[in-house]
């Protein structure tokens, strides 16, 4: 077993969650930003050690013990067969966002995208040149959907040439079905729209869900499609800057190749591979432990909300660690909201206005943590919503 609940001294090492921005998160218990309070794989802290012991630090290529360390995971954990060539590396997901926009679309031309949804999505589409184009997600009967009818609507659009996909999806925990996917395929061919997958939290799938690469449907949908993935989220390693970014098109490589290189950012450094080709070949076991633990808070968080909270909504988690909290009925908009919880609960979540205005009146909460951190925050949300009476 590994040592899950050991908690580390995260503030001294400069923990970028335990670091207050504003006065009010001072002592507020930070179960926000996407990043696991585990201890890290033995494997992983085994590997790096070995690689630093020796006074070689110069420039280093990625080999076959990377790419076979990538793609055999793919195959392994979610029957999706790739090919070394068709990754590109970046370091990490959201920079690669910003490339995809600028390989695909023109200055000033639409990709549209699901709100409410991790922000950078609208940022990497606005400042590279795009114009984001929502197309909410809906609470359908208690779960959430996509709006079919009004996504077509909008891909129709012919200055529309991306479309921003994120699956699992974060806020809502959603791991989309192949039916969604398939539609979605469809729609983005009929209406000749590239497809950007950030599927950052492609492991972290809870049980009765089935998380699937979109371009694993079809050559044809493969063939629009860029696929992000990394180790970092599934590992709780995204303190190493890193993203494996496949795309099978020749062309469409190419020119998300060209944006990259024109960056002059177009490796990743020796932590990177070393971690990555660690976690992907030893690290299995640790993350299947993981997974159960977090699947244990979600179940705790789900039980305590339904026995003491009435005021407060969760839905099923399908995927992420990041459990998506509708707390309208309190009828505070977004920053009073997130003044409740900071002030009177002293909670420092991921504030769901910020995840597009769609999110307003939810809160987001970090379950890759110690169980007594889990704990603590529902005690804390306990009392101050007896206190609010
Ligand atoms: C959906 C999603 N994409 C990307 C990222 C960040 O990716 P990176 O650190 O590789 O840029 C996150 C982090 O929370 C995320 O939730």
């Amino acid at each position: 077993m590994s040592n899950l609940n050991t908690q580390l001294d995260r503030a001294q090492l400069d923990a970028e969650k335990m670091h207050p921005r504003e006065p009010r998160q001072q002592g507020a218990i930070p179960m926000w930003v996407a990043d696991m309070d585990f201890p890290a794989a033995e494997p992983i802290r085994a590997s790096l050690l070995k690689r630093m012991e020796q006074p070689s630090y110069g420039y280093t290529g990625k080999t076959a013990r990377y790419y076979d360390a990538v793609t055999d995971w793919m195959k392994r954990r979610h029957q999706w067969d790739t090919k070394a060539e068709w990754i590109t590396t970046t370091p990490g997901v959201v920079t690669a966002m910003g490339f995809a926009v600028r390989a695909v679309i023109s200055p000033g031309e639409k990709v549209v995208y699901q709100p409410p949804v991790y922000p950078p999505f609208k940022r990497m589409i606005e400042q590279n040149g795009g114009i984001a184009v929502p197309s909410p997600i809906k609470l359908v009967d208690g779960q959430f959907q996509m709006d079919f009818d009004d996504l077509e609507a909008q891909l129709r659009d012919p200055e529309v040439k991306l479309f921003f996909l994120c699956n699992p999806h974060n806020p809502v925990g959603r791991v989309w079905t192949r039916e969604e996917l398939a539609k979605i395929g469809e729609l983005c061919l009929k209406h000749q729209v590239k497809i950007f997958s950030d599927d950052i939290h492609h492991d972290i799938v809870l049980s009765g869900s089935t998380y699937t690469p979109i371009a694993s449907l079809s050559p044809d949908i493969s063939g629009i499609t860029i696929t992000a993935t990394s180790p970092s989220k599934t590992f709780s390693i995204p303190g190493f800057k890193m993203g494996n970014i496949f795309i099978e098109n020749k062309a469409l490589r190419q020119a998300f190749r060209s944006v990259v290189e024109s960056t002059g950012v177009s490796d990743i450094d020796i932590g990177a591979i070393e971690a990555t080709i660690a976690a992907y070949n030893e690290g299995e076991t640790w993350f299947n432990e993981v997974l159960q633990y977090i699947e244990a808070n979600n179940a705790l968080v789900d039980q305590f909300i339904a026995d003491k909270l009435p005021q407060l909504t969760t839905f099923p988690l399908e995927g992420t660690y990041l459990k998506w909290i509708d707390c309208r009925a309190l009828g505070l908009n977004g920053k009073e909201l997130e003044g409740f919880m900071l002030e009177q609960a002293n909670i420092w979540f991921s504030e769901g206005y910020t995840f597009g205005e769609e999110g307003a009146g939810f809160e987001r909460m970090n379950l890759g943590t110690q169980r007594s951190n889990v704990e603590e925050t529902l005690a804390r949300l306990e009392r101050a919503l007896q206190a609010r009476g």
